[in-house]
């Protein structure tokens, strides 16, 4: 499973790359607000952090001017990876930004059928909102659960990027189901490293080894 961060924070990103576990990064016009940084500027700054896709998000509405910003996207860098919303125009832009072999991710999926036209529309990724699901009232992980269904049933090679997670048990979920990536705020992919009793062994153990008085170094 891929781990990506949602975030357009630069001091967030250079310390989850430094862990060497970072696939990606996931920006929306929100995080990019929330950073208070130019968004080419930032955008530009973030794929130079890692390897693996950058997305970044056009905001027009209609085909013809979110083609043009995607335009401008794409010449940013190699990994940047297109976002568009899930809608007819987004999926329009979508199939033609991907016949011309450009990374896409659809967003703001909220239902299996949408995530079929995704695969259709030839996206790299779908983005699934699973916390805003069940904040409806709806179930996040059934809908992560029938989309993996379906593109196994039809060989879709649309990757399932589970987004909108809130905390370390959707991803043990989503990881359950397979899906392909996660994108998490950096303090759940900080959760996912923690357990009580890791840092109560590491006590034990060092509290043992001062007793020999030896060191390693
Ligand atoms: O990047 C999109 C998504 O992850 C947003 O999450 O927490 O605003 O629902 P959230």
């Amino acid at each position: 499973m891929k781990f990506f961060v949602d975030t357009a924070d630069i001091a967030e990103i250079s310390e989850m790359a430094d862990t060497g576990l970072l696939d990606g990064v996931t920006t929306n016009p929100s995080l990019i607000a929330k950073s208070g940084r130019d968004f080419m500027e930032v955008t530009k700054e973030i794929c130079g952090l890692v390897d693996g896709p950058v997305s970044a998000e056009v905001v027009a509405l209609d085909h013809d001017t979110m083609m043009k910003e995607a335009e401008k996207l794409r010449r940013i860098a190699d990994n940047v990876c297109i976002k568009v919303p899930l809608t007819i125009d987004g999926l329009k832009t979508c199939k033609k930004l991907s016949s011309d072999g450009t990374m896409v991710n659809v967003t703001l999926c909220f239902s299996a059928n949408q995530a079929l036209l995704a695969a259709k529309a030839g996206a790299s990724f779908v983005s699934p909102f699973v916390g805003r699901h069940d904040d409806n009232g709806f179930d996040g992980m059934e809908l992560i659960a029938d989309i993996r269904t379906i593109y196994n049933n039809y060989d879709f090679t649309t990757e399932i990027l589970v987004a909108s997670i809130r905390n370390p048990v959707h991803v043990l979920q989503s990881a359950r189901i397979g899906a392909d990536v996660a994108t998490m705020p950096p303090a759940v992919i900080k959760g996912l490293f923690k357990h009580i009793l890791t840092d109560k062994g590491i006590e034990g153990f060092l509290a043992d080894w001062k007793k020999t008085g030896q060191s390693i170094l």
